[in-house]
């Protein structure tokens, strides 16, 4: 029955859509709010939006990408296209299967912390629409794993979920590894890969967790109780924009030495460059990690930097200011497999994956 209603949606709707009406008349509309009062309103709309079949087909029916979009298989998983959805949109899983309405091949939920967590004080979400950036201070704030698995267990939608995992804030780095274990033995029947989040610019500390010997304990265990496993989940670290190449160097020697499955490049930078906003303006904003169009070429250099020096034997998920297909097709070219999107989302609209995954993509 509905596959009937998406059929004739399908043929009836591309005729009434109006080009380019989130630009014209959505954003402009949410714009006039709070980016965190918006963003919680989205995501209710879409969980209300599917327990009603019919807007869910209206949802895959605008923005579903065509058939031109080519899988491409990565660690063992079978990714439909190359696109999906960023770490920190659905942090606590809550909107998973109506988010997949809108065509991404896969969605990182999280960051998800063992014990909820209310994050930074608000405001902490910051908009700067003439740069097609963000700023965020949000600090991890979720549900705990506890909620997000109760979410998950309700998913009814085949996208390959994956969980981006950090600390408590209040947890010390010596304990790290205790949340990290106790956030990948739970989460593992519910998700199919994992992401280590050691570079949240927003958690006082975290970045700490990057150094050599501590990143080296901590992917250690986790392959460790990976390989318990019956079926191995593919683990990812994500990666700070902010790293030196030296850093990078020594990140990638452990990657090597743990023979962890991909990395997730990259995370907000802490730096504030490719802005034309002025300092003052800038600075009142305060600190947090900036997103979107500024972020973009730095995210590319270290792709193609990682890509170089593995000898295209590491996959990569590229990520950073990606808002257009030549946005995409940069990532790939410089050594990326799959490419995920959060700030693009927000600016080029609900279409960005139909746009994103048009044939111009490898
Ligand atoms: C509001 C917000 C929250 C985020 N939360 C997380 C998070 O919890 N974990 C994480 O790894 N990255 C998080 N990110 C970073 C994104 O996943 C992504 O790496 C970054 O924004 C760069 O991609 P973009 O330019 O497409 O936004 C967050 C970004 C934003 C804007």
């Amino acid at each position: 029955m509905y596959d009937f209603l998406f059929d004739i949606l399908n043929f009836v709707l591309p005729l009434l859509k109006p080009k380019g009406m989130y630009k014209i008349i959505f954003k402009p509309l949410l714009f006039l709010f709070e980016p965190e009062t918006v963003h919680h309103k989205i995501l209710n709309f879409l969980k209300f939006s599917h327990r009603i079949p019919f807007i869910s087909v209206l949802l895959r029916t605008f923005f579903m990408p065509k058939n031109e979009a080519k899988p491409v298989e990565v660690f063992g998983l079978h990714f439909k296209n190359r696109v999906g959805l960023a770490a920190g949109f659905d942090k606590n899983a809550e909107a998973v299967d109506a988010l997949s309405n809108f065509g991404f091949s896969h969605i990182e939920i999280g960051a998800v912390t063992p014990r909820p967590q209310p994050g930074n004080l608000k405001p902490r979400l910051f908009r700067l629409p003439k740069d097609k950036a963000l700023i965020n201070r949000m600090g991890f704030n979720n549900q705990g794993v506890e909620n997000a698995i109760k979410n998950l267990k309700k998913r009814c939608s085949d996208i390959i979920v994956g969980a981006n995992i950090g600390k408590n804030t209040d947890t010390p780095n010596d304990k790290a590894n205790d949340d990290y274990i106790l956030l990948f033995k739970k989460l593992y029947d519910y998700v199919d890969y994992f992401t280590v989040n050691v570079s949240c610019p927003n958690i006082k500390d975290l970045k700490e967790l990057q150094d050599k010997d501590s990143l080296l304990e901590l992917l250690t265990e986790l392959k460790k109780i990976n390989a318990t496993k019956k079926k191995p989940k593919p683990i990812l670290l994500k990666i700070s924009p902010d790293l030196t190449n030296e850093q990078l160097d020594d990140t990638l020697y452990i990657i090597q030495q743990t023979n962890i499955d991909g990395i997730v490049a990259v995370n907000t930078t802490a730096q504030r460059y490719n802005l034309s906003y002025g300092k003052q303006e800038i600075d009142k904003i305060g600190n947090g990690g900036l997103s979107g169009l500024p972020l973009k070429d730095r995210a590319t250099e270290m792709i193609r930097y990682i890509h170089q020096k593995t000898q295209g034997k590491l996959p990569i998920i590229g990520v950073g200011g990606i808002m257009t297909r030549k946005d995409v097709q940069e990532k790939l070219d410089a050594g990326a497999t799959l490419v995920q999107v959060f700030t693009g989302f927000v600016y080029e609209g609900p279409g960005i994956v139909r746009k994103l995954t048009r044939t111009s993509i490898k």
